[in-house]
């Protein structure tokens, strides 16, 4: 069934229409949302107990971006700015244009940009995320900081840009549809403007990881299958014990339910990469490029040994029996940025992966920084961690609980 906006719009009205045209409860909340539809067309529902776009099954877009507030806001202003946030993310989930919509009144700028509309809703997802920087002297947060909420430490093979790192907020739209994810990223820039500055932006093509059994597995721009392992949505325990914050004592109340999102800008030197032989590539991955079954193996979800796998290899090194049992929730993007100063392209993964503790990543990017084989093709440049707060309840805002 085609379902776009203005569809929506001319079967009058709100949410609830809107839900039952995608035939979704609208307030059924997005991940686990198992029973929802999941692809073009479709609605995945803004409320819930987890934030959607962390166990929602990867979209193939992604438009993400990072923001400072600018000098001068007051944590009022912030807590209006994340009302109106919400609002605008619970709208454009349910594939309506924002306020008036796009064509209001001659003398004003119209509520809404107007670029999505004759799209579908597009499974569109919007995920908010608090920096470390948030928590400093200026809102009054300083108390409420999680103990894990540090600026990443210098990891080995670091080659990072400041300037397309970090950020006090983050948003993670991610959509079937490149248009309708850049536009929601687009309206909450324009709803924040004057609060809030665009730090630096990210655009992804193509998912590079599964977050459902449903999927198949997408191939990252290595030509590798990539996700094959990852934690799925429909492993709650995993969920549990991995990537939602939980009740202990030291994870802070108003964080029960979110998680902790790291984004890593990863540049590929595909020149390099495409001058390297099948089995050095396989060796290096410690897959067959393929089938994506282990070394040695025949099918891509046999059970992986790393001990048999070399010792450099990304699987190998990366598997939760050489970490302790470490585990995280991949859910990143592929992008391609045009050329580099040196005309090489400026292409590779956008990592984006969710975690109950940042101590997940930092053992796993401190063991692979130092010796994964892939570190000859790739080059890590941005980087950023962000407390995601819980779902949030309808008529609730984003970090309802914080401020
Ligand atoms: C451009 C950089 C990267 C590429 C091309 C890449 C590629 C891959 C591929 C092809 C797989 C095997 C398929 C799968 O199980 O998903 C994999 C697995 C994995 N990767 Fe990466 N990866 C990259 C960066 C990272 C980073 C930075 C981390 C974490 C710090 C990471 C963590 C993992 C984990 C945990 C697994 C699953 C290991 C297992 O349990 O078997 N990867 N990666």
């Amino acid at each position: 069934m085609a379902l776009t906006r203005r569809a929506l719009l001319a079967s009058s009205g709100a949410a609830a229409a809107v839900a039952a045209a995608a035939g979704v409860g609208y307030a059924a909340g997005q991940e686990g949302d198992d029973a929802a539809p999941h692809g073009d067309g479709h609605i995945v529902g803004f409320h819930g107990e987890h934030q959607a776009g962390i166990a929602t099954p990867a979209q193939d877009r992604l438009h993400f971006a990072a923001f400072d507030v600018t000098d001068g806001t007051k944590a009022s202003d912030l807590r209006d700015l994340l009302k109106e946030w919400t609002a605008a993310s619970v709208t454009m989930a349910g594939g309506q244009p924002i306020g008036s919509g796009a064509a209001a009144s001659q003398i004003a700028p119209p509520d809404d940009t107007g670029e999505a509309l004759d799209l579908t809703p597009a499974n569109l997802t919007v995920t908010f995320g608090f920096g470390p920087a948030l928590f400093d002297d200026r809102f009054g947060l300083a108390a409420q900081k999680p103990a894990a909420l540090s600026a990443l430490p210098d990891l080995p093979g670091d080659a990072l840009d400041r300037d397309r790192s970090d950020g006090d907020l983050c948003v993670q739209a991610c959509a079937n549809d490149p248009q309708v994810a850049f536009h929601a990223v687009r309206n909450l820039a324009r709803i924040g403007r004057g609060l809030v500055t665009v730090r630096w932006s990210q655009l992804g093509f193509g998912r590079t990881s599964t977050t459902s059994r449903a999927q198949a597995t997408p191939r990252n721009l290595m030509g590798f299958k990539d996700g094959t392992a990852n934690i799925k949505l429909e492993d709650a325990k995993a969920l549990a014990d991995h990537v939602w914050v939980g009740d202990r004592s030291d994870e802070p109340a108003w964080l029960r339910g979110g998680s902790y999102l790291v984004a890593r800008r990863i540049r590929m030197l595909i020149e390099v990469w495409d001058r390297a032989a099948l089995g050095d590539q396989e060796q290096t991955i410690g897959r067959t490029k393929v089938i994506g079954a282990p070394l040695g193996g025949t099918d891509e979800f046999q059970t992986l040994k790393p001990k048999t796998l070399p010792v450099d290899s990304h699987v190998r090194l990366a598997h939760p029996e050489i970490n302790d049992g470490t585990k995280i929730l991949r859910r990143g993007y592929s992008f391609t940025d045009g050329l580099e100063s040196l005309g090489e392209l400026d292409a590779g993964l956008f990592f984006l992966a969710y975690m109950r503790d940042p101590e997940a990543f930092i053992t796993l990017q401190n063991r692979l920084g130092a010796h994964d084989a892939l570190n000859e093709y790739i080059k890590h440049v941005g980087s950023g961690l962000w407390a995601v707060p819980p779902g949030i309840k309808p008529g609730g805002y984003v970090g309802d609980q914080l401020l």
